[in-house]
This record gives C-alpha cells, structure tokens and sequence, in this order.
C-alpha cells in the first residue's frame, strides 16, 4: 500500500523533507500543510487549515494519514502533535512539554542543569527595572535573550550597557517579541565556533545525523543582525575529535532521560546548537525540530530511507531499526551515534536568498526568476507565492540554494553557481558561506 505522509509547514525545511520523501523507495503520496510552490511540486495541498488542530487530525484520519511530520515549532509548541496523536496518528515531532524546550529557554535551562548538561551561566529576569539592575554587575559582552521563541531575532550579543539596553527595552518597553519576550535571560557569552546537531529520536534512542554550521549573521563576516540563518555547511569536516561521544553521552541522552523522569515523550528531532568552546562544547540551544536551513544541506548527505527513519522514529523502536542498517560507510567518525545514516564522503551547503528589508519589515510581491536545478545544485524555496501566474517573493527568507559534491569547495561552488542565476529585486545573500572552515582541495 502506498504510504500517505503529510508534511505541515510551507519552509524551505518543509520543502527539503518532500524532495526527501519523494526518494524514497516506497513511492509515499505526499501532501502539505499549507505547503508553498516549490514543495507542491512534490506534495498535493491538503484542503484543510492547519492552524485548527482538530480539523487536521480528523482530515488526516480520513485520509488515512500513516505519518505526519510537523516542520516548524510554533505548531508543536502549540500541541498540535499531542492532538495528533491523541487520534491515533504517528506523528514525527514533540508534543507541547517536549517543544517547551524550545519555546521557554528558562525551562531548557533548567533541565540542562538537571541532566548535567554544559551551557552558559545565566540569570532571569522579568521587568526592565530588575534587568537594568543587573547589567551594573554584568561582564560584556553579555548575551540577551528573549525567553520565548522569536524565529532566531530575539538574541542579541551585547558588547556595552548601552546595546544591552537597547534590546532589553525591544523587549519590555517595546514589546518587538510579544509574550515571548517578557521574560529575558542575561547569558554569559560564550565563544568559539558553532555547530548545529540534529538528533532523531524515539523518546529513548537516537542517531545523530551529519553536523551542519549555520550562518546567523546577515552579513558577510558575521556582521549585522542575527537572523533565522543565512546559510549553512555541512560536512565531516566540521566534526572535532570526541564530538560525538560530547554530544551523545554529554547532552542527549542525559537530556531524553531527563525527559522521561518528567513522563515527556520526545519524539522527533532535538535540535543541539553548540558552541565549540576551549573549555569543550556547551549547548546555546535547544530547538524542537529540524534546522532551517540546516535540514537542506544535512538531508542530501543520508544514505538511508527518510521516511523508515521518520517513522521509526514516530512510532517507536528506532533502537532496533538503527541496529539493523548497513554498517557505517568509509569516513564514517568512530564514536558517532547513528554514523551509518550520513554518507561522510560527501558535502553539502546551503545559500540563502532573501528579500529586501529581511530580517526587518520584508517587501513582499518581487517577481523571481529560477533557473532549472542542475546536477548537484537545486532550489528549496521558502517565502515564495503565486500571483498572477508568476513566481513572487513572500516572506523573508525566500529561498535556499542547495550545492551537494564530494566535497564543501565542490558544494559551494554548485550552490554559489546556480544563485548567479537567480534573479529577484531586493534579493539579500552571504557571498561567505563556508568562511572560516579549511576547504579540502578538489582535484581541477
Ligand atoms: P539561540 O537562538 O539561543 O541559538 O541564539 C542565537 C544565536 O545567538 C546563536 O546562534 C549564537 O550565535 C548567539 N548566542 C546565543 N547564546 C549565546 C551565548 N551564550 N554566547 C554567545 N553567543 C550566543
Ligand atoms: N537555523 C536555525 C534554526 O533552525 O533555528
């Protein structure tokens, strides 16, 4: 029987999950929630409004829905995979308790620090007066950060009083990031790289799937504002001895226990952001869902079956399904959980393109033109529409170039070639993806 897979969302991410799931050997039919042109390529639009939790779930159970897999994480932190699931569907992504770990970084805290789980120091605070006092004691730079889930923007790294100011009044005065923002964490700043992680899980095991670095700057060299993420690499190059064992032992499995004690079934993806630091690495995040735009680049590097692994992991007895893959191939890291789900001898990278005013008040309605994909270099689009028959901007980042090769200089070069041919007013993009990490030599 020809398995039915709904996709809500209508991202890039979105977009990458179904040219996955349309790989895969069992031929799903796929449909999307809301979708966005380029996934409706791939998936027919489920008539359904997937903001109404009850009318998805008895759509999907008309439909005989076998796995729904929820992109972003305002629909789980919102319930909607508990309302799923209390149907009787298999649904890939957290119910609200899990996704809290992502829409309440006071509470991801708090089970770091259960769990064991490295991170920065931090205080709370919940009223400018009370976060102003704090700043006379306070070591700069130091990191603000809105407690509740702002799509990447309610961070800001402040290098003096005045610019930590300046965001706690975005935050309390102004209210930019609504209730999200209400409750404000005062961070200690870390440095080093970053690494984005991705582990699926079933609740009890997991595999890690190959690391990816964001690009979260809007400018090149890592200047201007922080955004949802400019661009991404990802590859075996990024991994660093012991990684991950640290990452494994040190932070997901203690975390999923944690969960448990707590009576949480976390399955779905639990998004690590790292910080490589001297002192090893810390956790700066926990996100409740696949990273966008990680997943475009950490995608094409599987080399097993998307929808066995997401459903394996949705319905439970990932264990056993990760025992019985194929062993890990050549380049594969030793101390990797999951290592047998990426090809390590490859690499991919992401460009973002994005529109005029992005990550600010966004123009929408520019008309784009998409050359066709190449071998190696293809287009998941995001903040994308149909006006009039034409291909329109709509949304703030409006596009991903995907490169893939057999190595990041091959991946970047296909991604970067095919953005030359991308054409829309206003359009915003990284020339300096990939920056900062030594590129292997490609032969000419
Ligand atoms: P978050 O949404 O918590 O990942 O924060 C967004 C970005 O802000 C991260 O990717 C980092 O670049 C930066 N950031 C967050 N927390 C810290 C920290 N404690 N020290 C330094 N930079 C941070
Ligand atoms: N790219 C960062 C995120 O998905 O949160």
């Amino acid at each position: 029987m020809t398995p039915q897979v709904l996709i809500v969302g209508a991202g890039g991410r979105e977009h990458a999950l179904a040219r996955r799931l349309a790989a895969s050997p069992s031929r799903p039919r796929l449909w999307a929630a809301p979708g966005n042109p380029g996934l409706l390529q791939f998936a027919a639009p489920a008539p359904v409004d997937p903001a109404d939790h009850a009318a998805l779930a008895s759509w999907c159970r008309g439909a005989a829905i076998d796995l729904v897999v929820v992109g972003p994480e305002d629909p789980l932190i919102d319930g909607l995979a508990d309302v799923l699931r209390d149907a009787g569907l298999a649904v890939f992504g957290p119910g609200a308790a899990g996704a809290r770990l992502e829409g309440d970084k006071e509470h991801a805290k708090q089970v770091m620090a259960a769990a064991g789980v490295p991170t920065a120091g931090y205080v709370t605070c919940t009223g400018l007066d009370e976060a102003l006092g704090r700043l006379d004691a306070a070591a700069f730079p130091l990191v603000v950060k809105a407690c509740g889930a702002a799509q990447g923007k309610g961070v800001a790294v402040c290098a003096d009083r005045d610019a930590a100011r300046a965001h706690l009044e975005r935050c309390f005065t102004e209210d930019a990031f609504g209730a999200a923002g209400r409750r404000v964490l005062l961070e200690e700043c870390l440095t080093g790289p970053e690494l984005s992680i991705l582990a699926v899980t079933d609740g009890r095991d997991y595999g890690l799937l190959c690391p990816s670095r964001d690009h979260k700057r809007l400018g090149d060299g890592d200047t201007g504002p922080n955004t949802g993420g400019m661009g991404v690499v990802a590859c075996a190059d990024l991994l660093t001895h012991g990684l991950g064992r640290a990452v494994g032992e040190g932070v997901v499995a203690p975390v999923l226990d944690e969960l448990r004690r707590r009576g949480v079934d976390y399955r779905g993806v639990l998004y690590v952001g790292l910080m490589l630091t001297p002192d090893g690495p810390r956790v700066l995040e926990f996100n409740c869902r696949f990273g966008d735009p990680e997943t475009q680049a950490v995608l094409p590097l599987l080399r097993i079956d998307l929808l066995e692994l997401l459903l394996a992991a949705a319905r439970g007895g990932l264990g056993a399904w990760l025992a019985a893959q194929p062993p890990p191939g050549p380049g594969a890291p030793r101390d990797w959980p999951g290592a047998a789900l990426t090809d390590w001898e490859r690499a991919a990278a992401v460009v973002v393109a994005a529109g005029h005013g992005y990550p600010g008040a966004v123009r929408r309605g520019d008309a784009i033109t998409l050359p066709p994909d190449r071998e190696g270099a293809w287009i998941d689009q995001a903040g994308t529409a149909v006006r009039d028959g034409r291909l329109v901007t709509a949304g703030g980042r409006v596009l991903g170039v995907v490169g893939e090769g057999r190595d990041l200089r091959a991946a970047l070069s296909a991604a970067y070639a095919l953005l030359a041919d991308v054409r829309f007013d206003g359009l915003i993009a990284r020339r300096d993806i990939g920056g900062g990490i030594p590129l292997p030599r490609s032969e000419p």
